[in-house]
């Protein structure tokens, strides 16, 4: 793609993922009062979007069991989302049950939902237990839901390039469920590199041809850094004009289902790129590494970001 006339964005939306896509795969238990506790220090550092746990079968997942008081236990503030990861009409059902979108005092909380597919059929079938057609049609009564509920839809597509059961994944794959999430009221499609193993050059030949589906203002990436390429990646994604980055405080987690995956990239790192680059977001990097040092605590290991590590 000629990118002469695309604009690296002046603003980026960050998806802090840490609480939800860290903590699933952390093996030590994390109390539902530091979980929450780490959501608001991200939310004091700036952070505006934090997918703040999943419903999913707590036997596939038990990190994520107490999601619903995760939910119930956080304050409503001006500006701020909380996500929940959905995987069926049950989680969504479970989502709203436990109070999602209201806090106890009542007061409305903005929130939203996510839906997670894969664009190789190995993957989905480890992580979700179904194809990727079943997938999409096990959607579709939570997207009806979500939709009579006014709440809003966000897509995973996992595995974009690359998979841990079927190796090199093709864009066409990608595109195809990318399309179908969209056409199913998705607002926006998050691309998960889940094992990390995509460089600038795969992220190219799977942006050239997608961005002829679909429109840059409804791309997020979601890089796992397992080969130390997710800055990269971000940044060629970023010139491809692509604004909301998934990042995870202190590089935290992986995934359950794609062993030897190393977490996400860690958000201290790109926000401090992105400031670096003229690029705003809104988050104070200082409160940032500390919201990150002190789940590090809490988990009783170092952090994963190089630039926590280099300040601290
Ligand atoms: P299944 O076994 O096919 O589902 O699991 P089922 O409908 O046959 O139900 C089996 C049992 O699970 C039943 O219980 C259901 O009630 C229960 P039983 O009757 O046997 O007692 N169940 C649930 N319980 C609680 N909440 C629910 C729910 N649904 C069914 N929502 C299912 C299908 C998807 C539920 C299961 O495979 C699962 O939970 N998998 C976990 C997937 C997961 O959380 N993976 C990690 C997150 S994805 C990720 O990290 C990638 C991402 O970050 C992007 C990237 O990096 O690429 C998003
Ligand atoms: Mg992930």
């Amino acid at each position: 793609m000629d990118l002469s006339n695309m604009a690296t964005p002046s603003t980026v939306k960050l998806v802090e993922v840490g609480p939800r896509d860290g903590l699933q795969n952390e093996t030590s238990a994390v109390s539902t009062a530091d979980k929450i506790n780490l959501i608001n220090a991200l939310v004091d550092a700036g952070v505006r979007y934090i997918e703040a746990g999943s419903f999913v079968s707590p036997r596939s997942v038990p990190q994520m069991a107490d999601s619903d008081q995760v939910f119930a236990g956080l304050s409503p503030v001006p500006g701020v989302t909380y996500a929940a990861l959905t995987p069926n009409l049950k989680g969504f059902e479970r989502a709203i049950q436990s109070g999602a979108s209201q806090s106890r005092a009542g007061q409305s909380r903005a929130m939203e939902v996510a839906v997670f597919a894969s664009a190789s059929e190995g993957f989905s079938q480890k992580n979700i237990n179904c194809s990727i057609a079943e997938s999409l049609t096990r959607f579709e009564p939570l997207m009806r839901a979500a939709s009579e509920q006014g709440i809003a839809v966000r897509g995973y597509v996992s595995c974009v390039v690359g998979c841990p059961y079927d190796g090199t994944v093709a864009p066409e794959q990608t595109i195809a469920v990318s399309r179908a999430l969209l056409e199913m009221g998705c607002y926006e499609i998050s691309l998960g590199d889940t094992i990390g193993v995509g460089t600038p050059g795969h992220f190219k030949r799977l942006l050239d041809p997608l961005l002829t589906h679909i429109a840059v203002d409804k791309l997020a990436v979601h890089c796992h850094d397992t080969y130390g390429q997710a800055l990269a990646n971000i940044c060629t994604a970023l010139e491809y004009g692509i604004a909301t980055v998934d990042a995870s405080v202190a590089g935290l987690g992986g995934c359950p289902y794609a062993l030897n995956a190393t977490g996400n990239v860690a958000s201290e790192d790109v926000v401090y790129m992105l400031h670096g680059m003229g690029i705003s977001t809104g988050i104070d990097l200082d409160k940032l590494i500390a919201a990150g040092q002190f789940i590090s605590a809490v988990l009783g290991k170092p952090t994963n970001s190089k630039v926590a590590r280099a300040k601290g």
